[in-house]
């Protein structure tokens, strides 16, 4: 940020989003964003008030609580306040945070020795019960944390929430006890009742949090007790504390009938923690509920009191939040790429920006429709997302009532790198260049593609290779790699000879394939790697010819293939014989075909043994999440072993196959009487063979 002005107009700015956001989340239940995007401008603002602190105000988000209260119910004072959590988002800000502790409550060597209560951070909205004589009086919603709203009847009608604590009713210090927790909505429950929202025209929430928010804000409890909602505890309040560790507080809490989330944990030292950290962060797509993070509290509740808290959260207790895979950057320009099948993908170069340890400065805006209905042009400010090792996308403006600075963007009417004339297809979102390999953005493309591993694994050869050989004209097309000398090489800068010879060597090898990875490797509009093996197992069960001859055989016959014979074959369908027929009889193809194999490409017939593939011509449907693999892994292995896999249920599916959190295609396969696997059993089946 330049000068303070500046500063001061980004915290005004920041500051009117977040009470536009907060206003959408607590008191429409309705957010906009994601709560990493909010998490996003929330740090933000807290960066800036904390290095600008003459604009710091009472008013601000990042100094308040909640929202206010719909007006539904009566509103009650809280006994305390109930207070928000401070985030931290790395291992450095966790150990500022013990390190702070261990200052103000002078604890000796703090990182090591400081006891915590860990446990995750559930994505739900809290809720404070007061039981009177271990009797469910009333409950509240938090509010703005000074007041909330008194939903006690819904309360009731959450079957976790105990109407009497199974306590000892002489003991004076629990005769009033008050339990805060969060009631939470399953990933399950949240899946099944969007489906009947769905069939009713309702809303779908976007995720378990507003539902629960919702939910709890009906006026009939019968509706909270359909939406079969869930409460863990996660503290209480006495007037004479009856334990001093958070810890053994759960404990008790869970012996008076009281849920408490199974992986609390009682935790020595920063090491400790942050492997506690790792651990559920793993687990956390297999947990039954939504969680974003991990909270640590100090465990010793006198010294919880002694630390206190500022306005807005505790000083004894801190949320690690998960690393936001969201973060914003502003859009530079928007450029075209064309893919190795002439596809023009418009891709936004970003201002560089880290999201989730990663510095990202491309992000791919999909296609045109795309772009028209995110209304996202040159210099706009976007959240972009980077989920593991997908590739980065632009989500959305960050505010989506500015001011456009720069005009919508539009494809070119001929493609940027050959200006042949770009097509699109009919009620395709795509458009197209057609110039096939006379495109040099697409015979670069097509190229890399030949190398890649699933291809012909040529890795002693990257993309900037490639982007030279073809510069410096020392190959016009993928199969002149295979005549490629020592001394063409050397002419490529910065190769030394010891990458030389490599690059030799792994091209020689490439030289022995399968018919099935050369298939894929020529990209073949619409033929990927699964298609390519059925085409050439096809081809090869049909030639025997002596082994020399085999590559040639296949060759002729995959250039005389029709489209009848092609769509007999497992998985092709007419367009994708379509594509194949049009590529095989094009004579610049042919001749490129030829040439790679007269340029010493060979392979032999390969060994598959269809009598022994144990689910031939069985339908299968996958569906529901897999804990040991990817659904296109185990997709793969099925069609390893003879079986079709397909997308719907119906009366000739043979097998379905369902994993966690499987949705209507479950309920349609137990309708249908239909053979059930779990992954167990998928498991046992595919290691058999
Ligand atoms: S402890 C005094 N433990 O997160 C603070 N809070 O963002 C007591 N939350 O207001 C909070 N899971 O509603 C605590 N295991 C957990 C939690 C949890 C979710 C909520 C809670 C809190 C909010 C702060």
């Amino acid at each position: 940020m330049g000068t303070n002005l500046e500063a001061k107009s980004r915290i005004d700015y920041l500051r009117l989003l977040l009470e536009q956001h907060n206003s959408n989340y607590y008191e429409q239940d309705d957010p906009t964003i994601s709560d990493a995007e909010y998490d996003t401008l929330f740090t933000e603002l807290k960066a800036l008030e904390s290095q600008y602190p003459e604009f710091k105000i009472a008013q601000s988000p990042t100094q308040r609580v909640g929202g206010k209260a719909s007006g539904k119910f009566p509103t009650i004072t809280h006994s305390t306040q109930m207070l928000s959590l401070d985030n931290v988002f790395s291992e450095q800000e966790l150990q500022d945070f013990i390190t702070r502790i261990g200052e103000l409550l002078r604890l000796p060597d703090p990182l090591q020795k400081t006891h915590f209560c860990a446990e995750p951070k559930l994505d739900g909205l809290a809720l404070a019960l007061h039981y009177t004589n271990g009797k469910l009086t009333h409950a509240l919603t938090r509010g703005d944390g000074i007041t909330g709203e008194d939903v006690t009847n819904n309360a009731r009608a959450i079957s976790d929430i105990p109407l009497t604590l199974q306590i000892d009713k002489n003991n004076p210090t629990l005769q009033k006890i008050e339990i805060r927790g969060e009631v939470y909505m399953s990933k399950k429950t949240l899946t099944e009742l969007n489906k009947i929202q769905q069939e009713n025209n309702q809303k779908i929430y976007a995720n378990s949090r507003n539902f629960a928010a919702g939910t709890i804000r009906q006026l009939d409890p019968q509706i909270v007790a359909d939406r079969k909602l869930n409460f863990y505890a996660y503290s209480a309040i006495t007037e004479q504390p009856f334990t001093d560790s958070h810890y053994r507080m759960l404990k008790l809490l869970s012996l008076w009938g009281v849920p408490i989330n199974p992986e609390t944990k009682h935790l020595r030292g920063i090491k400790q923690l942050l492997n506690y950290y790792q651990r559920i962060h793993q687990k956390r797509s297999k947990l039954a509920y939504d969680i974003d993070g991990i909270v640590y509290k100090l465990d010793n509740i006198n010294l919880q009191q002694i630390a206190g808290t500022t306005q807005r959260a505790p000083r004894w207790a801190i949320a690690h939040k998960f690393p936001a895979e969201q973060a914003i950057s502003i859009i530079q320009s928007i450029d075209i790429q064309i893919g190795r099948t002439g596809v023009l993908t418009p891709v936004a170069r970003l201002e560089p920006t880290i999201v989730g340890g990663v510095t990202i400065s491309n992000a791919t805006l999909h296609n045109l429709d795309e772009i028209e209905r995110k209304d996202i042009r040159p210099l706009d400010e976007v959240f972009i997302r980077r989920a593991g090792d997908v590739i980065p996308e632009v989500v959305k403006l960050v505010d989506p009532n500015r001011t456009p600075n720069s005009p919508p963007f539009t494809i070119p009417d001929n493609c940027p790198s050959c200006a042949n004339p770009v097509t699109r297809e009919q009620q395709q979102a795509h458009f197209r260049c057609t110039a096939g390999a006379n495109c040099p953005a697409q015979l670069y493309q097509s190229i890399c593609h030949f190398i890649s591993r699933k291809a012909m694994a040529i890795d002693g050869l990257g993309k900037q290779r490639i982007q030279q050989l073809l510069e410096q004209k020392l190959i016009t097309n993928a199969a002149d790699l295979y005549t490629l000398s020592q001394e063409q090489l050397s002419e490529l800068p910065k190769m030394k000879e010891k990458s030389i010879n490599n690059t030799i060597t792994s091209i020689a090898q490439s030289k022995n394939t399968s018919f099935s990875r050369f298939i894929y490797a020529i990209g073949i509009h619409e033929v990927g790697e699964i298609t390519a093996q059925n085409l050439a197992q096809t081809i090869e069960a049909q030639i025997s010819s002596p082994p020399k001859e085999h590559s040639q055989k296949c060759l002729d016959a995959l250039l005389s293939i029709s489209t009848e014979q092609l769509i007999d074959i497992e998985d092709i369908g007419p367009t994708v014989a379509q594509s194949i027929y049009q590529f095989t009889h094009k004579q610049e193809n042919q001749r490129f075909l030829q040439q790679c194999l007269d340029n010493g490409i060979q392979w032999k017939k390969s060994t598959i043994n269809t009598e022994n593939q144990l689910l031939k011509g069985k339908t299968i449907v996958l569906t529901g999440t897999l804990q040991s693999m990817g659904r296109e892994l185990a997709k793969q292995k099925l069609q390893a072993l003879g079986a079709k896999v397909t997308t719907s249920v119906s009366p000739t599916t043979d097998i379905v196959i369902i994993g966690e959190n499987a949705g209507s295609k479950a309920t349609k396969a137990e309708k249908l009487n239909l053979p059930i696997w779990d992954e167990n059993e998928f498991l046992k089946n595919i290691n058999q063979s």
